[in-house]
């Protein structure tokens, strides 16, 4: 089922969420409902807080257009080692109509349970490493827009306001 992605400032997108437990199948149609929502955004991730569901669940698919689908389940996810720099441009179903450059780390290696409970570690670069540190942020509350400096911050939040004012 498609879900309404939240979006930027809905309070929910701040909270902390909680590791999972036991992957129940409530679970399992959580990540059904995640994956059936960011295709149909399209989006290349999605965290379980931007449906409102504060567990800590994401999913990552960067494959191309003319790929085959390359879905990542990532449950409980957690960057065991960072290096390097980058500093790409980001977007998010959350911030629509808003991207801007993020400083993040170029190479993230990741371990987290997929869905069947077993552990899977991933060696990520590039957008891979990009998306697990984006997506793993919204666990915690943080969007991307929270990286930036004071100034372009005060920007983002004078547009989203001014937009908000519009849709009024
Ligand atoms: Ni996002």
């Amino acid at each position: 089922m498609i879900r309404t992605i939240l979006t930027y400032p809905n309070p929910e997108l701040k909270k902390k969420s909680a590791p999972v437990t036991v992957i129940t199948d409530s679970i399992r149609e959580l990540v059904q409902d995640m994956a059936e929502s960011m295709y149909a955004a399209p989006g290349v991730g999605l965290a379980a807080p931007q449906l409102g569901i504060h567990q800590r669940v994401i999913i990552i698919d960067i494959s191309g257009k003319n790929e085959p689908p390359d879905l990542i389940v990532a449950i409980n996810p957690k960057i065991v080692h960072a290096e390097g720099d980058a500093y790409e441009e980001e977007g998010c179903l959350s911030v629509p109509d808003y991207a801007a450059n993020v400083k993040r780390r170029a190479r993230v290696t990741v371990k987290a349970l997929d869905l069947e409970g077993a552990e899977r570690t991933w060696q990520a670069e590039d957008l891979l490493a990009i998306a697990f540190q984006h997506e793993i942020d919204h666990l915690d509350g943080i969007l991307f827009v929270d990286h930036l400096s004071t100034l372009k911050r005060e920007l983002f939040q004078r547009k989203a306001r001014k937009a908000a004012e519009e849709r009024r």
